[in-house]
């Protein structure tokens, strides 16, 4: 059975509350939740991870290597910046989708760029939390 790790970034956990007009009404539990319903009919293994701290997600990338067949990552506003997430994914051999809940190309321009994609296999955004379920049959259904 393959295990997946989720990763959700800064403000996510105010999923529910935040700017409901961009991220939509439900709440991260109720996304992992979701997840959970899905990664059971694909017969995968899921755990969850969010931290608002870019150290913490760092720590559980380098956590991930050996562990996991895949990550999902949403890094939230680091997504845009972070060159130390970028380095941790590129230094770990995890195969990893990153994922936006809004379509970032969209909005302000600012998030047009996404320092994160480069190193990973694919990003997916604007479809809201079915874009977890879509990198999940990926890294689930894929020879990873
Ligand atoms: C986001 C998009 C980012 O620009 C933003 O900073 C977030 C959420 C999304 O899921 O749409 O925190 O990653």
């Amino acid at each position: 059975m393959k295990n997946i790790l989720i990763i959700n970034g800064p403000n996510l956990n105010m999923l529910g509350v935040r700017e409901p007009g961009i991220y939509g009404s439900q709440t991260l539990e109720t996304l992992c939740e979701k997840i959970r319903k899905k990664a059971k009919e694909l017969n995968v293994g899921v755990d969850f991870f969010q931290s608002n701290i870019e150290g913490e997600i760092i720590n559980q990338i380098h956590f991930a290597m050996g562990k996991y067949d895949g990550i999902i990552i949403n890094p939230g506003a680091y997504t845009h910046y972070s060159y130390a997430i970028r380095d941790a994914l590129s230094s770990v051999n995890v195969d990893a989708i990153e994922v936006h809940i809004s379509n970032v190309h969209k909005r302000e321009e600012f998030r047009h760029k996404s320092v994160i994609a480069p190193v990973c296999r694919g990003q997916i955004c604007g479809l809201g939390a079915n874009g977890y379920l879509y990198a999940l049959e990926e890294l689930a259904n894929d020879e990873v």
